[in-house]
């Protein structure tokens, strides 16, 4: 098949690998850049499925927005109305698609937003952001799969989130910087893309303050002008390369981190065994002599990201004794472990924990990517096992990961 990915395991992998731009970050980005005045050009936007979903989305839309030769990205949104209605074929591509919700009412008022898709990692409701573009005076109907949303009488408010979801505090924050008046998110996400998108629009005039805590305070701004804006790197993209070098028994330099956003995935190697050290050029990762067994329990930033769930199961396969994962988030995060179990893992679910026994030396197989992650944690078993992994539905893994089989390949891996 075209696309399946096909690994020849057992090799360490040596050298050093540079991050791309967040993912989680320039889709967001990208789309909260609809609601600036001019053209805003974002560097260091990662060349992945989902966003060149996003970009065809803002085309059919009749937003300007294209690579620049200098590898930037530059969105171009016209000065009057759009007709917002985001396509259904392409927003079930991508769960992000959400995110045009809050940034059509900011930006002219109302939206018309196609439900959205994206990995099948468990029900992905809406509720939050619902409730938060309500608190701020916008009408809400659901209609044939499609989300009708209208401001009516926009006014600051303060909305407590029941859970801190990430996309429902950027829909938030995106409608609240253009909302008169005060609007304070409790309970809100953490995570370091919520902090990426309130600089990038504090930097086109809006006025936010305590992003990176559960407090985010914004007061609306008439206008925000177009800026030019460097994304952050991938936590999630590092952290799997910083595995990667875990799991073969090898040596790993990850250039272009943000330490800081690393510490649980670092801390849970160090348990693991691994030597982790943090310099000038990045984080250093050199596997230890043995794999050790941690346990490991999914939760909002700065907690275990259930993004490297997956990735960190395929790790403890290798383990020394047991290791338990606790999946908070997703409860469809699990899907991986039929994958695991056919190239000879030993896993054990009950509900939202699986309990991984190691260590088992694992056979190449035929698996499947069943979402983005798990994808990715195939191909990091797939790199130690005995034989040939060949990998189906791989383009799961492209819509996240930028050139991760050439990345690897740099490093030693033989991977088609
Ligand atoms: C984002 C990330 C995704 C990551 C996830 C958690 C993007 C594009 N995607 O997804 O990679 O895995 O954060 O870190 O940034 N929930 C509700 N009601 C809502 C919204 C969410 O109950 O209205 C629940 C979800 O079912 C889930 C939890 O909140 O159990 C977390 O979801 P959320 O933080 O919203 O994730 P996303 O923004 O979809």
């Amino acid at each position: 098949m075209k696309d399946n990915l096909i690994i020849e395991g057992s090799q360490p992998l040596y050298g050093s690998v540079r991050t791309s731009g967040a993912k989680n970050a320039a889709l967001v980005l990208i789309i909260a850049s609809i609601m600036a005045e001019g053209q805003t050009v974002l560097d260091n936007v990662p060349k992945i499925r989902d966003v060149e979903v996003v970009i065809k989305i803002l085309n059919e839309i009749g937003i300007k927005a294209k690579w620049q030769d200098d590898g930037s990205l530059s969105i171009c949104p016209p000065s009057g109305h759009v007709v917002s209605n985001t396509p259904y074929e392409l927003s079930k591509m991508l769960r992000a698609s959400n995110l045009f919700l809050g940034a059509f009412l900011g930006r002219q008022g109302e939206a018309t937003i196609s439900m959205p898709g994206g990995c099948d990692i468990g029900s992905r409701p809406m509720d939050l952001h619902l409730k938060g573009v309500q608190a701020l005076g916008a009408k809400v109907e659901i209609e044939h799969g499609y989300i009708y949303a209208k401001r009516k009488q926009p006014i600051g408010a303060s909305i407590y989130l029941d859970f801190p979801s990430v996309g429902a505090t950027e829909n938030i924050m995106m409608m609240a910087a253009k909302t008169p008046g005060l609007t304070i998110i409790e309970n809100s996400a953490k995570e370091p893309e919520i902090v990426d998108l309130a600089n990038f629009l504090n930097a086109m005039g809006a006025k936010i303050r305590g992003a990176g805590t559960d407090i985010i305070r914004i007061e609306g701004a008439e206008v925000l002008q177009a800026v030019r804006h460097q994304i952050i790197p991938d936590r999630i993209e590092a952290g799997t390369y910083m595995i990667a070098a875990a799991i073969t028994g090898g040596e790993i330099l990850v250039e272009n981190v943000i330490s800081t956003h690393l510490h649980p995935v670092m801390a849970k190697l160090q348990e693991a065994g691994a030597y982790v050290e943090e310099n000038d050029s990045g984080i250093l990762v050199k596997a230890g002599n043995k794999i050790k067994p941690v346990d490991i329990k999914t939760l909002p930033y700065p907690g275990f990201p259930t993004d490297m769930q997956s990735q960190m199961m395929a790790l403890l396969c290798f383990a020394e004794g047991t290791s338990v994962i606790v999946e908070n988030i997703f409860e469809n995060r699990f899907q991986i472990v039929d994958e695991l179990k056919r190239m000879g893992a030993n896993i054990k679910l009950e509900g939202h924990t699986a309990v991984v026994e190691g260590p088992r030396r694992l056979n190449g197989a035929k698996v499947k990517a069943t979402d983005l992650r798990a994808g990715a944690a195939l191909i990091l078993a797939g790199l130690v096992a005995e034989g040939k992994t060949e990998i189906e539905n791989s383009t799961h893994i492209y819509r996240g990961y930028e050139n991760i089989a050439g990345k690897l390949v740099s490093l030693g891996a033989r991977i088609k």
